[in-house]
């Protein structure tokens, strides 16, 4: 068969790689894709916001399967144009990606269905936001309704923070029209765990869980990023929290949606924080996270195209979903300077070294081919991803090969998964 993956990351390039191991697939085909995805896939210059031409596309090759990676496409309504034309795609429809698309529903959907996360009041006006927060516990958390690059957070540790913050999101829009609406929640503490999931509009299965590390520098210092490493499993989602969620949150979801009228077909992403009081929802993605996606799917033992057909057609209860009984470690390398600002184009050596490992992997971010070769495109440039029999061992592995790579103002976290000794 023919499959189709939308997006250009890590994290699409982590899909590709689990769907050319599948058997049934003869062709791989990518809208934009970037570099690494190339060497697995037919790349074609096709923006990820530009349905029609995708629609077309896929149509005239005849493609069996499409697979959205990215929020934005997802959020925009991909999917419906795709169904509405006869393809068959894989993700939530924009209904359902709303869980993703407005913060301020997703907060409505777990207070109407009592899903456990933070306390919160909605706002359409900066002046309401501004009275609220006089009286309003500090740190608190501002969050811009929409879709913001995973950017649109704020945690607030003063009063004049906050308002500073209203102003920043609903009057400067700093974030576009994701801040004409705009949540303010309750500031939580606690461990993040990352759990994905397949979902198919009734029953849902649990991956094996992740934990990312945002900020840019060690010691979770400096800026937000859109993710430094990641490791999975997380030793921190021990039975004890997976028991009270399978109980009160990942059913609750999914339930909540159907009832809703918006069955979620799809990888629903639960942002969770393990609080005192038990895990919390801290946010909803309607994707896989990149880069969670790069340690989970290369350990998951299901064929991903079969796993994303019984999601389309209702019949993921059939599926035993499983995982490697191992662990795995993703480092990302980034350009210096990353998020502000970085110089792209430096020649990438070593990639070879990663050409047809089951244990080692080099996913492919911000890259670009061009006659020299393959250069740097971007802040977040590769995805160095390597198992090991633990975490501790896929750690040293994963950094060990970090070693194979070398380019220009080359960056990485020295400490990914260093919160696996405290457990
Ligand atoms: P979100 O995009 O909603 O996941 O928020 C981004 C990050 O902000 C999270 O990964 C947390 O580190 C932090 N955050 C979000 N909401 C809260 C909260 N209520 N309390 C503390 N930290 C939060
Ligand atoms: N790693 C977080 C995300 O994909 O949103």
């Amino acid at each position: 068969m023919k499959v189709l993956i939308v997006g250009s990351g890590g994290r699409e390039h982590a899909i590709a790689a689990s769907v050319a191991k599948s058997p049934r697939v003869d062709k791989i085909y990518c809208t934009p894709g970037n570099a690494g995805i190339g060497q697995i896939a037919e790349c074609v210059p096709i923006g990820a916001m530009e349905f029609d031409k995708i629609v077309e596309f896929a149509k005239e090759q005849a493609i069996d399967l499409t697979i959205v990676g990215m929020d934005d496409p997802l959020v925009g309504g991909l999917v419906d144009e795709m169904e509405a034309a006869g393809l068959r795609v894989f993700g939530p429809r924009k209904n359902a990606a709303i869980l993703e698309g407005s913060k301020a529903f997703s907060k409505d959907l777990m207070k109407k269905y009592n899903i456990p996360t933070a306390a919160y009041e909605n706002f359409d006006d900066p002046q309401a936001a501004l009275v609220y927060l006089e009286t309003a516990k500090m740190p608190v958390v501002l969050k811009a309704d929409g879709l913001a690059l995973g950017k649109g957070v704020l945690i607030c540790q003063t009063l004049e923070e906050a308002k500073e913050g209203v102003r920043t999101i609903m009057e400067d829009k700093k974030f576009g029209a994701a801040g004409n609406r705009m949540v303010i929640e309750e500031f939580m503490t606690g461990r993040e765990v990352s759990v994905l999931s397949f979902v198919d509009g009734r029953t849902i299965r649990i991956m094996s869980s992740a934990q990312d590390h945002k900020r840019a520098q060690d010691g979770d210092r400096g800026l937000n990023t859109g993710g430094m490493g990641t490791f999975s499993p997380s030793p921190f989602y021990t039975e004890e929290v997976d028991a009270f969620c399978k109980e009160h949150i990942y059913q609750a979801t999914v339930d909540a949606m159907a009832a809703e009228g918006r069955p979620f077909h799809g990888v629903i992403f639960f942002g969770l924080m393990l609080t005192q009081d038990g895990p919390r929802v801290l946010e909803y993605n309607a994707r896989f996270g990149d880069p969670e996606a790069q340690v989970v799917l290369p350990r998951m033992k299901n064929d991903i195209i079969e796993v994303a057909e019984a999601c389309i057609d209702g019949t993921l209860d059939q599926i035993d979903l499983q995982f490697e009984d191992n662990a795995a470690v993703c480092v990302v390398l980034a350009s210096e300077g990353y998020p502000v600002s970085y110089e792209k184009g430096f020649l990438i050596n070593g990639l070879e070294r990663f050409v047809g490992s089951d244990d080692y992997y080099c996913f492919h971010a911000g890259t670009k081919q061009t006659e020299q070769g393959i250069v740097t495109n971007g802040g977040r440039v590769l995805g160095v991803t390597a198992k090991g029999k633990d975490l501790k061992e896929a750690r040293a592995n994963a950094y060990e090969a970090t070693k194979w790579i070398s380019f220009d103002n080359k960056y990485m976290r020295n400490d990914i998964g260093k919160a696996i000794d405290e457990a």
